[in-house]
């Protein structure tokens, strides 16, 4: 199976997801020293290693810091799993075609920062989350998968967090597992799952 390397920065929930599901995760790296990830990481046996982009004077040199450390564990799959950092083009191109990344909106709506709380200002009734490869343009890669959670009345940026948060938690897995599977084509910028019961869109009620 193709062996998994985790990108982090924080709480480390999607890592947790991924490695729950069991997919084969070779390794975890933050930029950030004590991310809780790192801990959940540790505690299950996981390799970890911690690259501060602040030790670095330029993007490129971080970057070139970090694709040696992904290089360490011999990845098929590189995953950005709440990673705050933008990564250069070159490294992006280095990667490109086993970078994936998970981002808190229906894509291409909402690209960057506080999505659930635009989506709340702009009154939209329908929010998500996606699933797609990294390209050199921040958020705008090929979609793998999306889920889709209702707007409620009375909603908080927190509580629409939380909504999202429970669907990221079932497609970055389900990505993942299509990747390793050998299963995803990407034909002009499209992506297909080869095999049948592949639904690329999630509807959750909750
Ligand atoms: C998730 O909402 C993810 O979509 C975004 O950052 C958050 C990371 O959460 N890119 P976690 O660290 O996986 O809990």
């Amino acid at each position: 199976m193709k062996s998994i390397v985790i990108l982090i920065s924080g709480r480390g929930s999607n890592l947790r997801a991924i490695v729950e599901s069991g997919l084969q995760v070779g390794a975890v790296i933050s930029n950030v020293a004590d991310a809780a990830g790192l801990d959940f990481a540790r505690a299950r046996g996981i390799a970890t290693e911690v690259v501060e982009h602040r030790a670095f004077l330029s993007r490129e040199a971080f970057d070139a810091e970090l694709a040696a450390a992904i290089e360490r564990h011999a990845p098929g799959i590189v995953t950005l799993a709440g990673f705050m950092r933008i990564l250069t083009d070159g490294f992006v191109r280095r990667y490109e075609g086993r970078l994936i990344n998970i981002h808190p909106s229906l894509l291409p709506a909402y690209p960057g920062l506080y999505t659930h709380r635009r989506a709340l200002e702009d009154g939209v009734k329908i929010h998500g989350c996606t699933v797609h490869f990294v390209t050199p343009r921040l958020d705008h890669g090929p979609i793998i998968v999306q889920a889709a959670v209702p707007v409620l009345p009375g909603d908080t940026e927190e509580a629409l967090a939380a909504r999202v948060l429970r669907q990221e938690h079932r497609i970055y897995p389900l990505a993942l597992r299509w990747f390793t599977e050998d299963r995803l084509v990407i034909e002009n910028g499209i992506v297909r799952v080869m095999g049948q019961d592949a639904s690329q869109s999630i509807l959750s009620d909750q």
